[in-house]
């Protein structure tokens, strides 16, 4: 078992119980699936974009036959992907899997020499097309909207100057040459990285969309749950919560005078849940996790 983060607070808030069905969106290593399993007889359909995914998945067709089965696509599709509408639990949790990040051949991490790719798909844009072929200003764009990153010009321009790249550590060398260490512990070219990968996989317009479809597919009582790695998508799903819950009203840009709507879900986190401490000490990847969970009400979206 790769080690999954949060996953006692996921068990508790999404209480899986005898005969229900839930959507595990983001299979990776399916720990977390294996578990919803496990805790009671009930049904899971998992989702992946990564077509390793769907390998992984199969023994587990095997060994729950008829409570589990696999799809691969996207949970910003979800609402179309998965048969009915009527889910108990819909679980997220975000970002790379192990198995995606220790590849260095998938190219996601910077601290093994690998290619410039992280596809999530294997397919489309990867990584080296937008360094390698990008105007500097717009790298320098992605890497402020996604990474957050203060020195996004500099590292823009050095890039440019310094292409092509063909692997992951000659990328990660020009960053830090920019950035220079903050400090100990964090390397500098954590949120280039970052941004990239966000920027690549679209994965915020797909945790929009993702949030939307489980609206759509989970039934009166059903429970959401969010694990996110940092503040970008903390946000939009703080942001979704607050809106759906009657917080604030929720206007669309094709509805921009929309009335109050009746909520659709009630927030049980105020305060999104944190890894203990024991647990990050064990999983340093826990370090910035947070869950957000909310229950869903009868309104209709
Ligand atoms: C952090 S891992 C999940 C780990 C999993 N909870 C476990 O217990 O093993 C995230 C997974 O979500 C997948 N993923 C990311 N964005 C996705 C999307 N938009 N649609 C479907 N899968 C996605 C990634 O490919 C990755 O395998």
């Amino acid at each position: 078992m790769h080690n999954p983060v949060m996953l006692s607070e996921v068990l508790k808030t999404l209480s899986p119980q005898k005969q229900e069905t839930y959507i595990d969106a983001t299979f990776g290593a399916g720990n977390y699936t294996r578990s919803i399993l496990d805790k009671a007889d009930c049904h899971v359909i998992a989702l992946d974009r990564d077509p390793e995914a769907k390998r992984r998945a199969e023994p587990l067709e095997k060994k729950y036959k008829g409570r589990f089965s696999f799809i691969e696509g996207r949970f910003g599709d979800m609402d179309r992907l998965v048969p009915g509408h009527s889910y108990d639990g819909i679980v997220f949790d975000l970002g790379v899997s192990s198995p995606q990040i220790d590849d260095p051949a998938r190219g996601f991490s910077f601290k093994a020499e690998g290619p410039l790719d992280m596809r999530m798909e294997k397919k489309g844009l990867s990584a080296s097309d937008v360094v390698n072929t990008f105007a500097a200003k717009q790298i320098a764009s992605i890497l402020w909207e996604y990474g957050e990153e203060r020195r996004s010009r500099a590292i823009a321009k050095a890039i440019v100057e310094k292409r092509p790249f063909q692997t992951t550590k000659e990328l990660a060398e020009v960053v830090r040459d920019v950035v220079g260490f903050e400090r100990k512990g964090f390397d500098p070219a954590t949120r280039t990285f970052q941004a990239l990968r966000l920027y690549v996989n679209e994965e915020l317009g797909q945790l929009e969309r993702g949030l939307e479809a489980s609206e759509k597919l989970l039934k009166k009582g059903g429970r959401l749950v969010v694990v996110s790695f940092h503040s970008l998508e903390d946000r939009i799903v703080k942001t979704f919560l607050r809106e759906r819950s009657g917080g604030v009203p929720h206007a669309s840009r094709y509805r921009p005078e929309a009335p109050q709507q009746k909520p659709t879900f009630k927030v049980k986190s105020r305060k999104a849940l944190r890894p203990t401490d024991q647990e990050i000490r064990k999983n340093p990847r826990a370090r910035s996790a947070k869950l957000r969970w909310a229950i869903r009400l009868e309104g209709t979206s």
